[in-house]
């Protein structure tokens, strides 16, 4: 029998593949990471989660139920972000027990909501709340701490190479790189040049963010960058074979309509039906998206809020 052996580790975590689900807030939930996982991705990422809801009492809430997680999801990554070190240590240590392998600080979030208030992004701006930050959780925590990040606020500061010494220095057991500013958004081309700048100059492993698009894109920037993994964002939504390392337009329909089916379920095992398949209508439409399906039955599809006509008018 041979065993695969891993791909790398954090700290003493080991991560058996390199292909990751990008944390998504709205898409990566327990639902989607479960078939992701199925066709291969190596880190369960949780959607972010603002420090402060995770200080209170724990309560049935859309933010606590982000912290959710399937027996087998190794290694399960709760990402959290949040403007104050002590109460991102607090809010750490008040999830422990709901055993995450990892935390991990989003230091790339660029809505305003979020950076506008020294958070996410908003963070790189200050060095210092980076150093205390995962000081105190690297001291504190039983776990290895972990940060996402961009390249910086924009693009006359882009300090990640100094970001991620402070992360190193400070106890990072890894760092995922989204080759973008805060103020490119989305927009323009990830640079992966960076991410392999950050790869040289850091001792810990290092995740690739940033227009993976296809399958041959995953070795791409493990070969131009040298880092360890990578992460697929949107290019994932709607495509979980990707993971698997198959193209999706190589793929008989009938194998996406069976995806579709096995995803709905997982949908409305966990939020219950109809809002399962309300909330399914975005991935839908991703999962269609560029297929020959009449758009009579998609618009059918799109607009029914009863699971069992949706799967009949998937099987017509
Ligand atoms: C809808 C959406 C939600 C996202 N939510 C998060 C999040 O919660 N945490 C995070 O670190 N990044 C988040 N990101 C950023 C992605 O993880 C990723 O870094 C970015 O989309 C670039 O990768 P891509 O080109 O593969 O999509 C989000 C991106 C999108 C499109």
């Amino acid at each position: 029998m041979t065993t695969t052996p891993p791909a790398f580790f954090v700290r003493d975590v080991p991560v058996y593949g390199d292909a990751i689900l990008s944390p998504m807030a709205g898409y990566s939930d327990v639902p989607y990471r479960a078939l992701c996982r199925a066709y291969g991705s190596a880190m369960q990422y949780t959607e972010f989660v603002p420090a402060e809801s995770l200080l209170g009492r724990r309560g049935r809430n859309r933010f606590w139920m982000r912290l959710d997680k399937q027996p087998g999801e190794y290694p399960m990554v709760f990402q959290i972000f949040g403007n104050d070190a002590q109460k991102i240590l607090r809010a750490a240590q008040n999830v422990l027990d709901l055993e995450p392998d990892i935390i991990d600080i989003n230091m790339g979030c660029s809505t305003r909501q979020v950076s506008g208030r020294g958070a996410g992004v908003g963070m790189m701006p200050q060095p210092a709340l980076v150093a205390e930050t995962f000081r105190l959780l690297a001291h504190h925590l039983p776990i290895p701490i972990t940060g996402k990040m961009r390249l910086g606020w924009d693009a006359d500061q882009q300090n990640y190479l100094e970001i991620g010494r402070i992360m190193v220095e400070n106890g990072a057991a890894l760092i995922a790189l989204h080759g973008r500013t805060k103020t490119q958004k989305y927009d323009g081309h990830a640079n992966w040049d960076a991410i392999a700048a950050l790869k040289r100059a850091v001792p810990i492993p290092v995740i690739g963010s940033g227009d993976v698009q296809t399958v041959a894109d995953i070795a791409r920037m493990k070969t131009y960058t040298g880092c360890d993994g990578v992460m697929i964002g949107r290019a994932a939504i709607g495509n979980p074979w990707i993971f698997a390392r198959q193209e999706k337009a190589s793929l008989p329909f009938g194998e996406i309509v069976a995806a579709i089916r096995l995803h709905l379920r997982e949908m409305l095992a966990y939020y219950g039906d109809p809002h399962g398949l309300v909330l399914f209508r975005k991935h839908l439409k991703q999962y269609v998206d560029g297929r020959s399906l009449p758009q009579s039955l998609l618009d059918a599809l799109l607009h029914t809020t009863d699971a069992a006509a949706f799967m009949q008018l998937l099987t017509e």
